[in-house]
């Protein structure tokens, strides 16, 4: 088992809570890993497991996180691996995996939790709450975010299933099932519209004007929702347990008016949007690696392939539907009151990569 652990052995006396985070080398796993060890993070001091199949990146090394590589998909490695660590109070599950199908993508996300929750759950005396993170579509018919029939906007959390297989819906009735077995423990989802912040030069980029261009949209940042999870898992709100809620940075914006920020923040110049172009990012970056590869060269940035720091066919999904509101009143309502400036919080992130050397 690699396990590695971290400097600050000394204070594991004190620690109130143990989180294991799943998926801690994605977007909000890394935002867990970073906010969960801090003094000040509610539930705290906390202990942090994470877990990925790759090793601990070098950019979030910085984090007093125990690293394990495990592969969840596989129940064997699971049970080894993470039935030892019975310490854990909390999961927070942030992993995910892509299939052909709506129905496949069901098999092996919906596994992949179970095995999680079968290999702690039991071993774990004090364990107390699983918190899983789905996403927009799961008021669409399918996971595919190009292809989904959505319900009218804005989206509440007591809108009802689509009645089609899916494995945000497939993952929380094994959520409730594996909670169930155990008397105490609690759960909560948070139904996201977190987004990546690609690495796509904004003025490559020629966005659908049929979708999101002129179109009211949202975004979140993964720091808020790493905030709404911890809040929804503590002790202190007892209301928010089995409960889902939306979660959306609390603003609107217009990528019309956003392209101007980006550009600016790579000194970019000449950028804008073509009228009636249609061109897609996976198109245009198709042959770019051996260009990445070069940039990351000549500006001494971290190892990184392109398809490390740009999923291209994601942008073209986001970037050509019209993305549904959603409304953020059951969280506010439960006391969650975080959010963010959409603008600013791009701006950060922007920093955020070039800092740690990911982009120049
Ligand atoms: N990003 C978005 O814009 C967005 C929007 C809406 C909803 N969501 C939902 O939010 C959840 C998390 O998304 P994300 O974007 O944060 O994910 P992500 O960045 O793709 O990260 C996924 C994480 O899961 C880990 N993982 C995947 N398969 C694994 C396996 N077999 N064993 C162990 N670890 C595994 C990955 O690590 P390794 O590769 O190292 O194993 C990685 O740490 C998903 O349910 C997603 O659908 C995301």
């Amino acid at each position: 088992m690699v396990v590695q652990k971290s400097k600050n052995d000394e204070a594991e006396r004190g620690f109130k809570s143990v989180a294991l985070v799943i998926g801690v080398t994605g977007i909000v796993g890394n935002s867990l890993a970073q906010i969960l060890p801090l003094p000040n993070t509610p539930g705290g001091p906390w202990k942090v497991y994470g877990v990925a199949r790759r090793p601990q990146p070098s950019w979030n090394a910085v984090h007093p996180i125990r690293h394990i590589q495990c592969d969840i998909s596989d129940p064997h490695d699971a049970e080894a691996k993470l039935s030892l660590l019975t310490d854990v109070t909390h999961i927070f599950y942030t992993a995910w995996a892509d299939g052909p199908t709506d129905a496949e993508r069901c098999d092996v996300n919906g596994a992949m939790l179970r095995n999680v929750l079968r290999a702690v759950i039991p071993n774990a005396p004090c364990f107390r709450h699983v918190s899983l993170q789905t996403g927009i579509s799961h008021y669409a018919e399918s996971f595919n975010p190009l292809g989904p029939k959505f319900h009218e906007p804005p989206m509440t959390e007591d809108m009802p299933r689509s009645g089609k297989p899916h494995f945000y819906h497939t993952q929380e009735d094994i959520l409730m099932e594996e909670t169930a077995k155990k008397e105490g423990v609690t759960w909560s989802t948070d139904i996201s519209y977190i987004k990546r912040c690609e690495t796509s030069y904004p003025n490559y980029f020629q966005p659908n004007p049929t979708g999101w261009y002129g179109n009211l949209t949202i975004w979140l940042h993964a720091d808020l929702i790493a905030e709404q999870y911890i809040w929804a898992a503590v002790d202190d709100h007892p209301s928010a347990k089995n409960e889902a809620f939306n979660c959306s940075n609390g603003d609107v914006f217009k990528w019309k008016h956003l392209w101007k920020v980006l550009a600016e923040q790579f000194g970019i110049e000449e950028y804008g949007y073509e009228e009636g172009s249609e061109v897609r990012l996976s198109e245009i970056m198709r042959d770019k690696g051996p260009v990445w590869d070069q940039i990351v060269r000549e500006n001494q940035l971290q190892p990184t392939k392109i398809e490390d720091v740009c999923r291209s066919w994601f942008s073209d999904a986001m970037l050509t539907i019209a993305l549904p509101l959603d409304n953020m009143n059951k969280a506010k309502e439960h006391g969650f009151l975080g959010y963010r400036n959409t603008k600013n919080s791009f701006i950060y992130l922007i920093n955020k990569t070039k800092a740690n050397k990911i982009v120049p």
